[in-house]
């Protein structure tokens, strides 16, 4: 085992794919553009404060399952928040964004239901659909035709349909309104993943609830807490049927101690602060935009601005160069992206100030090669 972990480590590291546990700084002040702290909430001093009220109330940790004796306050008042924050009638909080996604789909699947998901879906969502037991379909990105003629064709009683509502590679967003009504058609459940979309889409309502889709009984979403909402956690939104059928059936929810109270109070103070501040999420499309000029990339739907690079090494190495001047950037290699088309993410959070992503944008450029610089200029 040894020799082959060795083995393992030498092609990773070859191939520029060897990932490691990153410290947020290593000391020193850099410019972060790496985290998913989109709206700037993880160190707001009024989440801090909800948190720690709800360490000294109700203890570090959830003690249990929430269907033993877990569940507190903070659980339910957390649920109240997402659903007044997103419109949703009903929420269950889940203890990430990774169990919540298993939560769903292997609640829902099993031989009688056909999972249709997205190729770019999330890594959990990927998990989640295999630990179904269900049968399962890609289709290639947005593609509606096909998704189309797969739910025509399906044989089994259920369908669910995994898509994300911002992507988290391409940052692009999905066409809710036409995948529900293809769904409605088809008599199937369509499963919207609005990690990144929560917080950022639709006023920070998400992209779910702007296209007039919250509390549709065909549409349910999950989140995670970690990213626009500053704090730890996922849920699941969507009817009280659905919640009641999750709170008997999914194992991650059954067989995993409740979410932490301090990330429960943190995450809910998160909700009512997005929903008070509009300009704060509003802050996130402007600084996108001007990541997206800066990189001369067309500007991608979230928070996120993927800046296509090539070659895994070479996404790597640029990402190194920044850090050595100060920016962190995000790196997108494979496995999370097809051979080939490594990217740079780069995230336009909420508390950067206009100059600061004009000198990291600027920075980036210098370190292009003529050729890379040639071929961004065109795209
Ligand atoms: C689309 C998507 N879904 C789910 C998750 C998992 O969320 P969490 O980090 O809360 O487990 C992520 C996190 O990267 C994500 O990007």
């Amino acid at each position: 085992m040894q020799d082959w972990l060795a083995a393992q480590a030498r092609v990773r590291r070859r191939r520029g794919v060897l990932r490691q546990a990153i410290p947020r700084t290593a000391g020193r002040a850099v410019l972060d553009l790496a985290s998913n702290d989109y709206l700037g909430l993880a160190a707001d001093p009024r989440l801090q404060a909800a948190g720690i009220a709800a360490v000294e109330r109700y203890g570090t940790g959830a003690r249990a399952s929430r269907v033993v004796t877990g569940t507190q306050p903070v659980h339910e008042e957390l649920e109240a928040a997402l659903c007044a924050l997103t419109g949703q009638p009903a929420a269950l909080a889940f203890s990430s964004g990774y169990t919540a996604n298993l939560g769903i789909l292997t609640a829902l699947g099993g031989p009688g239901t056909l999972i249709l998901a997205d190729e770019h879906i999330h890594a959990s969502l990927i998990d989640a659909a295999r630990l179904s037991r269900s049968p399962v379909g890609m289709f290639p990105h947005a593609d509606l035709d096909t998704l189309a003629k797969l739910l025509a064709a399906r044989t089994q009683p259920r369908a669910v349909v995994v898509i994300e509502s911002i992507y988290s590679v391409l940052g692009d967003a999905a066409d809710l309104a036409a995948t529900a009504a293809l769904c409605a058609g088809h008599d199937a459940l369509l499963v919207v993943d609005e990690a990144h979309g929560i917080g950022v889409a639709g006023a920070g309502r998400g992209a779910v609830h702007a296209a007039g889709l919250a509390g549709a009984g065909h549409v349910a979403v999950t989140a995670t807490l970690s990213k626009a909402l500053g704090a730890q956690g996922g849920a699941v939104l969507g009817s009280a049927a659905l919640r009641e059928h999750l709170v008997n059936t999914a194992r991650t929810f059954i067989f995993d101690t409740g979410l932490a109270p301090c990330s429960a109070a943190a995450a809910a103070e998160a909700c009512r602060i997005i929903a008070a501040e509009p300009d704060r999420v509003a802050a996130v499309g402007r600084n996108a935009a001007l990541l997206a000029a800066g990189c001369g990339i067309e500007q991608a739907a979230g928070a996120v601005q993927p800046v296509p690079v090539g070659p895994a090494q070479r996404a790597a190495e640029l990402a190194a160069r920044l850090e050595e001047a100060g920016v962190l950037a995000g790196c997108f290699r494979p496995p999370s992206v097809p051979d080939g088309i490594s990217r740079l993410r780069l995230t336009a959070r909420a508390d950067l100030a206009p100059e600061q992503l004009r000198w990291a944008t600027g920075l980036l450029r210098s370190l292009l090669s003529p050729t890379e610089a040639a071929a961004w200029a065109t795209t």
